[in-house]
């Protein structure tokens, strides 16, 4: 079998540009506001946050960044956090991950009100998705969940095989694949005979950080594979799934770059919008 693309860039598109048709009509005093704050200066974050603010402007989101250096002192970025919770024109609230160390991320992020957690990172809402109720979604796996929903394939009674248990796609992708019906694995560093595991799965959700780690030999025949590595490998993007070899096992598969990236936008705009409540 050669699989068919899943082309993430096109269904992105789509969606921001649904939501710039909406966000077009609305008064001035409804526009959906989301404020990114970036700690540090990590290359590849300050590659997503700009990405996220030139997104944003183009759909018209009202979005600020804050870049503060590394050095910041938890306290004056719980006090900023505090400030943009009071802030009505702020709908969204995105701190970006990782943080500096000595940085708490679990009390940054605790810090932002539930109902402003525009990345769905905040214990409520993360124990709001596993018990299947509305909560702000993560963006990566919300996108992985269009991208599954746009091969039109039914997911319920499917085996998933999650690989990577992190808490913003392998765990939350675990709860939404639970609550579409799939019965779901979720492999890691220790899970042993990894190969055997995945070959079980009619949907693979790599999400590993390690180059190439999906080969062709660990797909069962026409399953959908979701690539959400991004591994820089001499100056090349590289997903965590052998793209060649496994594309020849898989019925659906999704490109690196093209595929999970742009969709991970999408839905912080979308999050961002259903934030705004309107
Ligand atoms: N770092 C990598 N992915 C994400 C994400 O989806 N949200 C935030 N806040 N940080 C990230």
């Amino acid at each position: 079998m050669t699989a068919s693309l899943i082309d993430g860039k096109k269904i992105a598109s789509e969606v921001k540009e649904r939501l710039k048709a909406k966000i077009s009509g609305l008064a001035a005093d409804e526009i959906p506001g989301l404020a990114v704050i970036l700690v540090g200066d990590d290359p590849a974050s300050s590659v997503y946050v700009g990405q996220k603010e030139k997104t944003a402007r183009e759909i018209g989101i009202n979005s600020r960044v804050y870049r503060l250096p590394a050095t910041t002192a938890q306290d004056d970025l719980l006090a900023l956090i505090g400030n943009l919770n009071e802030s009505p024109d702020v709908h969204g609230i995105l701190v970006q991950l990782p943080l500096p160390g000595g940085l708490d991320r679990d009390a940054v992020i605790t810090a932002i009100r539930p109902e402003k957690d525009v990345d769905g990172f905040h214990v409520v809402n993360v124990g709001k998705l596993w018990i299947g109720s509305d909560a702000v979604a993560p963006c990566t796996p919300k996108g992985i969940m269009a991208l599954l929903d746009s091969t039109g394939v039914e997911l319920k009674g499917k085996e998933a095989v999650v690989i990577g248990r992190s808490g913003i796609v392998g765990k939350p992708i675990a709860a939404m694949l639970l609550s579409r019906h799939c019965t779901v694995t979720i492999c890691h560093s220790r899970t042993r005979n990894l190969p055997d595991v995945a070959r079980r799965a009619d949907i693979v959700v790599a999400a590993i950080g390690m180059p190439n780690f999906v080969t062709g030999d660990m797909i069962k025949p026409g399953a959908i594979v979701i690539d959400v590595g991004i591994n820089r490998v001499d100056g090349r993007l590289v997903g965590d799934v052998e793209f060649e070899s496994v594309s020849a096992a898989a019925s659906w598969i999704t490109p690196v770059p093209g595929g999970v990236g742009p969709m991970t936008i999408a839905m912080l705009m979308q999050n961002t919008f259903q934030l705004a409540g309107i």
